[in-house]
This record gives C-alpha cells, structure tokens and sequence, in this order.
C-alpha cells in the first residue's frame, strides 16, 4: 500500500456517514484526505440493509446525495442511467427499499475515490496515537495483513458504524438458540435459515423499528411459505409512533414510521392483535412492570422456542486501539460530545483532533417538548456535519 505520510484528515468507514464526512472535507480543500474501509461499499446499508423498508422519505436521501459540492460534482459526471436517476424517479414523498440508498451511496464513493484529493485505502485503521504536536500517527492495515503503513493528521474522523445488541436473557442460553438480527431484517436469507417445514417458533425481543421489521417478516414466511412457524413477542413498552407536529417531529428518532408504523397500527396493537391476520402466527409475551416480572415472563415462555432475536437497539463497533502520547484512552477517556462533534476525556479536556460521525456518533438533539434523541439517519449526519465540520 502506498499512501502519503501526512494528510490533512483520516476518515475511517465508508458507510453513509463516512462518505458524509468526505464530501463535506472536500468542499472545505484542506488537502489531502485519506480514506478508509475494507470495501467502499456503503456500509451495513449495503452489506445488511439492501432489503429493508426505508422509515425516511425518499426526499431526505436525495437531499443527503445533493448536500455537497463533490457529491453533485459525480453526479452531474455519472453517465445515465444511475443510482441517481433511478432514485429521482421515485415518489419523493414516499418511503422506498434501502438498496436505492445503498446503490446511491456506492455511487457516490465510487466517484469520490477517483479525486484527486482522496486516497483510499482498503484495509483498517487498527490504531492512533496522538503525539505532543496535536499529530495523530495512525496505523493502518490493508486487506493483506502484510501491507500496514502509518499516515499522520491532524484530523481523525471515526465513522465506524454499530451492529446489532445482544443481552443476556434470565434463562440457560443453551435452551434456544440466538438468531442474527442482519438474517432477520433480509427475507431472502431468512427464508433458508429457518425449516419451512418442521414447528418452528421464533422468540423477538423489542418494540422498535428492528423489532417490528422483524415480526412483519416473520409473518411473511408464516403466512407463506413456512406455514408451521409461529412467533412470540417478547415486549415491554406501548408501540410508540413518530408523530407529525407543527414543524417537527414527535419521537422523530425512536417512534415507528413508514411501513413498521402501519402494520403495528392495523396488525399489532393490543386491540387489533386477537383478530388480525398477524395474530394467527403471533403471540405477545407483556414483559412490562419490572426487571422481575420480565423475567418471570421470559422463564415461562422462552424455553421451548426454537430461536431468540433480540432486537433491542444498536451498538458501537470496536474502536482502533487509540492512545496519547502512547498512553491506551481507556473507555472513560473517550466521552463523545456532539456539540462540537468530538470527544472529552475524564478531565473534561478536549481531545485533539478526534472526531466522529454516524450511527455509532449521532448528535443529540433535544425536541420542542424537551425529549432528548439521537438523530440517526442519512439526511441527519448530514446537517450535523455542515454544523460541525467548518470547526475540524
Ligand atoms: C436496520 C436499519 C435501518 C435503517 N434505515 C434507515 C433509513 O431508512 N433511513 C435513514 O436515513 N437511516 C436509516 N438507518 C440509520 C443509518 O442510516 C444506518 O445505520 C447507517 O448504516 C449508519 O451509517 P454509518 O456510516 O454510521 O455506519 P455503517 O453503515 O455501519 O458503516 C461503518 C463503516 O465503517 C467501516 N469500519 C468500521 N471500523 C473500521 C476500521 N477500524 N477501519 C476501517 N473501516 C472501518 C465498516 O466496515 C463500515 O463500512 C437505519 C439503521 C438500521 C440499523
Ligand atoms: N428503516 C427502518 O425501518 C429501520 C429499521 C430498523 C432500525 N432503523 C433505525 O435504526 C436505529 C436503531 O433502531 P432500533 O429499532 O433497532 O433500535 P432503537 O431505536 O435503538 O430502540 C431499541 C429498543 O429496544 C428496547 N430495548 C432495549 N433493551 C431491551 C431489553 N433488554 N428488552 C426489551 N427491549 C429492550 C428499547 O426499549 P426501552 O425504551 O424499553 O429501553 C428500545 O425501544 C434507529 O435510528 C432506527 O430509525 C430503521
């Protein structure tokens, strides 16, 4: 592999929030910009989420593709048709499957690799260390665990992405076996992971989008082509949906939206559930009233289920192994800040140079009501970086 020795800014991941980042360093021309990711492939969009329902407006991915000089500098040099064209034909106002926002983000990195002010590197950032110039020396290892070099920067962006949460259950996990939330949210591969043949009953832990998603698919197959699956539904809270206010939004970030929001309305809530199609293969399992009464319930009812799917939120990725001044930043160490867009250490003192975006460092954003959240999703790495970035 080889690169520069010094750059203006590492930026590791190329998943939506990655290529967010690049495009707006870009329009920025601080120099040099080196970019990291195995694959260039728009993330877990790409690699996990391809089949999964959007719950934004196909709107808000047009307006991410737009937002940045680069971004429109590839379009407006995409030979048609593209990702692009194909998403303008959508209905702006509707909701569309996330393979049209994958192939959009895989279009754009691809055009933004070529520039001559990004370099690209396949491989891993596995470790920085900030020196007493306010330099990170970064590591980074190519796909052949041979090829490794060190870049230096003053900026370091981590944009790393989070994968789904696992937590422990009140009953011996060898009694069911876990079944991956990815395989879950892609019907294709559910499909011919679970017998479409033998009983089989799945166990879905969760009350938001994962777990919602999870139980429509489910439903899928049970009311298709594996007719003896059924599904219990293990929850704890009322389903909760975003509500349109005057100008904003309530539960913009955790509440149901898009096609979840309406098969949990017709399908799934308590005085629709008895009656409705759903209800045939679906079981609810009120986990709510306590650590205690949830556990009780799931020692009644998980046992004999033949998987468990935890759909109970995301969590970040293993961090590279960072350090100052060779000291390892331990856990306490690396608090994030979206105010700034960067991270704290024990002290309160700022840590030069790291910055972070995505998934795994949203921004917080507090509603007219006073609820805090974290604004996930494309359009809204987007706004959070036109705000943070100038500062980097
Ligand atoms: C099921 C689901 C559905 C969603 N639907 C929507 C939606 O409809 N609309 C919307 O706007 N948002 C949606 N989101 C939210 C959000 O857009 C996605 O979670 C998105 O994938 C987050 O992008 P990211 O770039 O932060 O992380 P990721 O997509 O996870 O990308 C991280 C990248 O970093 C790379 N990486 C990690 N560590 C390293 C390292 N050390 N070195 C080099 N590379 C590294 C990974 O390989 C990966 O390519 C959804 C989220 C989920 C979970
Ligand atoms: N395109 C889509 O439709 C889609 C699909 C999936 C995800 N997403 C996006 O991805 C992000 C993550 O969404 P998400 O739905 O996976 O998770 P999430 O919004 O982070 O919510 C996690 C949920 O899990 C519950 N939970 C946590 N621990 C639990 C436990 N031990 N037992 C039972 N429930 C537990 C939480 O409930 P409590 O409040 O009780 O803790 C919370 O409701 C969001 O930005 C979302 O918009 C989008």
């Amino acid at each position: 592999m080889s690169s520069p020795k010094k750059c203006a800014a590492i930026v590791v991941g190329a998943g939506p929030a990655g290529l967010a980042v690049v495009g707006n360093l870009l329009e920025q021309q601080l120099g040099k910009i080196v970019w990291v990711d195995p694959f260039f492939q728009a993330g877990r969009v790409h690699s996990k989420y391809r089949e999964v329902p959007s719950n934004t407006k196909v709107a808000l991915f047009q307006a991410y593709a737009t937002a940045t000089l680069p971004f429109r500098s590839v379009i407006n040099s995409s030979r048609i048709p593209n990702a692009f064209t194909t998403m303008a034909k959508l209905d702006q106002e509707k909701t569309c499957h996330l393979h049209h926002a994958a192939d959009v983000v895989r279009a754009l990195s691809d055009g933004l690799v070529k520039m001559d002010q990004v370099y690209a590197c396949r491989g891993h950032v596995t470790a920085a260390n900030l020196d007493h110039t306010r330099s990170w020396t970064v590591r980074i290892k190519g796909l052949d665990a041979q090829d490794e070099v060190e870049v230096s920067t003053t900026r370091l962006i981590l944009c790393t992405g989070s994968s789904p949460t696992t937590v422990p259950v009140p009953v011996a996990e060898d009694t069911v076996k876990r079944l991956d939330l990815d395989i879950v949210l892609k019907p294709s591969e559910l499909a011919s992971t679970i017998s479409s043949t033998s009983s089989t009953t799945v166990a879905v832990v969760g009350a938001s989008h994962s777990a919602i998603l999870a139980l429509l698919n489910l439903f899928d197959l049970a009311r298709t082509s594996h007719p003896n699956l059924r599904i219990k539904w293990f929850t704890r809270h009322p389903l909760r949906y975003a509500e349109y206010m005057d100008g904003w939004i309530l539960r913009d970030n955790t509440g149901l939206k898009g096609r979840a929001a309406d098969f949990a309305r017709a399908q799934l809530e308590d005085s629709a559930l008895p009656t409705s199609d759903a209800g045939r293969f679906i079981t609810k399992i009120d986990c709510a009233g306590g650590l205690g009464k949830e556990a009780t319930q799931y020692q009644r009812h998980l046992p004999g289920c033949s998987y468990l799917v935890q759909a109970v939120g995301y969590t970040r990725d293993p961090l590279p192994e960072l350090s100052v001044t060779g000291l390892a930043l331990e856990s306490e160490d690396l608090n994030w800040d979206s105010t700034f867009g960067g991270f704290t250490d024990r002290s309160g003192r700022v840590i030069p140079g790291l910055h972070g975006a995505g998934i795994a460092f949203p921004e917080r954003v507090v509603d007219p009501c006073g609820n805090v959240e974290h604004a996930v999703g494309f359009f809204k790495f987007m706004k959070f970086l036109k705000r943070v970035t100038p500062q980097w």
